[in-house]
């Protein structure tokens, strides 16, 4: 439903729509953004399928060769806006000690002053969707509603796919229900007239956070987690702090089901930074040697998980599809993944073939032999052949580039994925990238030293985030660019959490840390990763069942090459050596890096930590 130019601002809203807060506040940021018209998303198919044309007439997506990939299409951003902007990601919290060393903060009220004239006026010429989502299965006592309004349709159409998103939201909303608002604007107002470009943006960039106020506000970036305000902004920086004020935690962890030969089942949150494989470990296929054993997805990005009555940790995933980085996924490394992949599917910044499909960089990699196609066009619309990427290093794809898929295309999905009540976990895992140092897996050998190991993580930045790729940064939890509040206040909401669930008297998770990134004097990776992983996670399992040895050692318990299955692997007790061996120089550098973090996370920080840090160190002086 189209209302009138809002010269006005009579908001017609749809008749279904009853939540006058919702409707005042539309009307508001209307008079404020002032465009051209209003659009009230009802979630249909029918609806999708008009805006996907609307993009393609703009330039925006180009359709994909159907008898290849069938009613999917290719966008190509600006070459400016390609990946998260964190040096202009703010936490506005009244206090600045509330958002912490680790967050970029400003007052509300001197952001507020910043952003208003930006945003008056900024959707001139432009459509705004109104775009209603759920976060977690709608009408679960564990979801939230969101209210996003943007003015790009390609945003529209990637929630769509990444969210709960329709008309049937406004029914759990009904007349005073709670949403969290969100605005987005590309911040790149039409004057009468003038042309539009296929991917307007803003050099400038503010994505805001107002925490005690739950509202988002994203100026000047259409791409990922900038500007689908679902997925970072709110299902992890807000909720974040919904679950700090109301006892529960919003992570940035896949939630996996593995089942035994034997019919067991058990479920695995696990958080890795951005662009480290997390989409991979969720739909892993075991290897040989594992016959009878499945893993089945629930997540691949976010979590959010509630003690339940029982004492356990209820998980769910408040997201409803994938929006996975494309290079490096093939057969080999993600096969579900490459099968969600086959059909209905956004891309945004691979590369197009000349028949009309898509491709990336890995794409083939798991075809011994397979040359490079003749040619592409790469995600800057230019031509491309192997000799250009011989001359020039340049990528086909761009190595933040994404796909947006829905859940539900996922051969490997769990039958639990939406299940309302979520899904109880029995074990947690922290992995990060580190090239050095740290050992393919350690467990916790209590909660307290897994909360450490957790907390002190260092990881090398990938593509994901604007900036360095390679360097090592300490990402707590994997969650430095997405913590809503003072980190050391999040650490203690965590060891809090576990007396609290000690207390219970429930069995309670288990917490390792992992490293699939070991590399080589030759620099290349050792541990073979991905399907490969399953022989750790049946060690975690193992240990669950009290089954499995390990050795213990100066941060926990790690296995020896004895305790894992090798049936179907050739990988050396030598080879093993490499990605577990712990180096006391390097565990040395890498403690006083520890000491740096608690230096400045010393606000609030947990004596738990620097006390256990102290223990390492005597464990390892002796
Ligand atoms: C993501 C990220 O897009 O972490 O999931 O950057
Ligand atoms: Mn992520």
């Amino acid at each position: 439903m189209n209302a009138p130019a809002m010269q006005g601002l009579a908001i017609q809203a749809p008749s279904y729509v009853k939540n006058a807060k919702l409707v005042a506040w539309v009307a508001d940021m209307a008079a404020l953004c002032k465009p051209e018209t209003i659009y009230w998303c009802d979630g249909s198919q029918e609806e999708y399928d008009r805006l996907c044309q609307k993009l393609v007439d703009a330039g925006t997506f180009k359709k994909l060769n159907p008898a290849k990939r069938p009613n999917s299409f290719l966008a190509a951003s600006d070459p400016s806006d390609v990946a998260r902007v964190e040096d202009r990601t703010f936490i506005c919290s009244q206090k600045k000690e509330d958002a912490g060393p680790t967050n970029n903060w400003m007052a509300p009220a001197e952001m507020r002053a910043t952003l208003q004239p930006l945003f008056d006026g900024c959707m001139k010429g432009r459509t705004m969707y109104v775009v209603p989502f759920s976060m977690g299965p709608l009408g679960s006592p564990i979801a939230h509603i969101g209210i996003e309004l943007s003015d790009s349709p390609y945003v529209a159409v990637n929630m769509k796919i990444m969210t709960r998103m329709g008309k049937d939201v406004y029914e759990v909303l009904g007349t005073d229900g709670e949403f969290v608002p969100c605005v987005h604007t590309v911040g790149a107002p039409l004057e009468p007239g003038q042309k539009d470009v296929s991917w307007p943006c803003n050099k400038t960039k503010y994505i805001v956070h107002y925490p005690e106020t739950r509202e988002i506000w994203s100026y000047g970036s259409g791409y990922g987690g900038n500007a689908l305000l679902g997925k970072k902004c709110f299902a992890l920086r807000i909720a974040s702090t919904m679950g700090r004020d109301e006892g529960w935690l919003a992570e940035h962890m896949l939630i996996l089901g593995v089942t035994s030969p034997e019919g067991k089942k058990y479920h695995v949150a696990a958080a890795f930074p951005s662009a480290c494989g997390k989409t991979n470990f969720s739909m892993l296929v075991p290897p040989a040697g594992f016959d009878g054993w499945e893993v089945t997805t629930i997540g691949d990005d976010i979590a959010w998980i509630k003690p339940g009555k029982d004492g356990r940790m209820y998980a769910i995933n408040p997201e409803a599809g994938y929006f996975g980085v494309a290079p490096g996924t093939n057969l080999k490394t993600n096969p579900n993944c490459l099968k969600s992949l086959d059909r209905d599917v956004i891309f945004t910044n691979v590369a197009l073939t000349d028949d009309g499909d898509v491709w990336w960089e890995g794409l083939e990699d798991d075809v011994p032999g397979k040359k490079l196609p003749e040619h592409l066009i790469d995600w800057q619309g230019k031509d491309w052949t192997p000799q250009i990427a011989k001359e020039t290093g340049a990528k086909a794809a761009h190595p933040n580039s994404r796909f947006t898929v829905a859940a539900t295309n996922n051969p490997a999905l769990d039958p639990a994925w939406d299940d309302p009540a979520g899904v109880p976990i029995d074990a947690f895992i922290f992995g990060g990238r580190r090239s050095t140092t740290v050992p393919l897996v350690t467990e916790g050998r209590n909660w307290t030293e897994g909360v450490y190991m957790a907390a002190t993580m260092g990881s090398e930045t990938t593509a994901a985030i604007v900036g360095q790729v390679g360097v090592v940064r300490r990402d707590p939890f994997a969650m430095l660019a997405f913590m809503g509040y003072n980190m050391s206040d999040y650490f203690q909401h965590w060891l809090d959490l576990g007396k609290k669930l000690e207390a219970s008297g429930a069995k309670q998770p288990k917490i390792y840390t992992t490293n699939w990134f070991r590399k080589g004097p030759d620099g290349k990776f050792v541990w073979p990763g991905y399907g490969e992983n399953m022989r750790v996670l049946k060690w975690i399992i193992d240990r669950i069942e009290g089954k499995a040895e390990g050795v213990d050692h100066v941060f926990g318990v790690s296995p020896r090459y004895e305790d894992l299955n090798w049936t179907g692997l050739d990988f050396s007790a030598e080879q093993f050596a490499t990605v577990t061996s712990i180096d006391k120089a390097a565990w040395e550098a890498e403690l006083k890096l520890h000491t740096e973090l608690f230096q400045q996370l010393a606000h609030h920080l947990p004596k738990e930590l620097p006390e256990t840090k102290a223990a390492i160190e005597q464990r390892l002086a002796a």
